[in-house]
């Protein structure tokens, strides 16, 4: 039991919960401080404060032991399935495209379209989600996947994509997207590879036969011949993204 003399507030219970967690804990654990900004704090993890706080313990620069554990070369599908949060929406996306006769380029898209959501950083998902992929991708594939943030918010009439419902209830019905957001949808709209991002759209579905079953083996074909894996494992390899990769498999290394 505690002895504040207030009841404490669920993030306070939280808190406490996971302090007590730590201590039990071999190493010492750090929030990067986009992690903190994202809890509305402008704030940083600092080594002499949590030294302080744990005495003895050494800051942890490897497996999180809270997480799954990873192989040692970690492929696409490990993500998929030790690290992605929710694979749902993907895999029906993907499927939606697969059933509508889309080409493996375009079903790859669909299946990779929110990762960054799932994975990694929620807002820009398309910018993120992109350069995760890039160096692994067909270029029309990433390119793709960075421009369905944009297209999303915008209709085209002449195949059959409106505004999204979910969004009016998400966002309220006055939302209007950002300026640099509009931008980018022009730039999309002119592109040789549009009708590639508007397929993603078109594919990004929500309401979804609850029958339907989705699964991910059914795309692990797909991902071999068009996503080049590389041999020392996702994130261990040297790409211009696998630092991005790396910081999903070990998110609290303290450097
Ligand atoms: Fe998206
Ligand atoms: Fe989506």
């Amino acid at each position: 039991m505690n002895e504040h003399a207030h009841p404490l507030s669920v993030s306070e219970r939280a808190d406490e919960l996971e302090e007590a967690k730590m201590h039990e804990m071999e190493r010492i654990l750090t929030k990067s401080t986009i992690a903190h900004l994202m809890d509305g704090e402008v704030k940083m993890d600092t080594s002499p404060e949590m030294r302080a706080k744990h005495p003895g313990k050494f800051f942890l620069m490897g497996d999180d032991p809270r997480l799954p554990p990873m192989p040692e070369e970690p492929t696409l599908v490990d993500y998929f399935r030790r690290r992605f949060a929710s694979t749902a929406h993907l895999l029906q996306s993907a499927t939606h495209a697969l059933k509508g006769g889309q080409p493996e380029k375009v079903v790859l898209a669909c299946l990779l379209h929110d990762i960054a959501i799932v994975s990694f950083i929620r807002c820009d998902h398309g910018y993120w989600g992109a350069q995760m992929i890039e160096p692994y991708v067909d270029e029309e594939v990433a390119w793709a996947v960075k421009s369905h943030q944009a297209l999303r918010f915008f209709p085209d009439e002449s195949v059959g994509y409106g505004y999204p419902d979910l969004y009016k209830q998400l966002f309220g019905p006055d939302y209007r997207p950002e300026p640099y957001i509009v931008e980018e949808y022009k730039r999309a709209r002119a592109h040789k590879w549009y009708m590639t991002s508007r397929l993603i759209c078109l594919n990004d579905i929500y309401s979804f036969d609850p029958n339907a079953k989705v699964d991910l083996d059914d795309f692990v074909d797909i991902i071999g011949r068009n996503f080049r894996q590389p041999k020392e494992g996702l994130g261990l390899d040297n790409s211009p993204s696998a630092h991005m990769w790396r910081t999903i498999l070990w998110p609290t290394r303290f450097l």
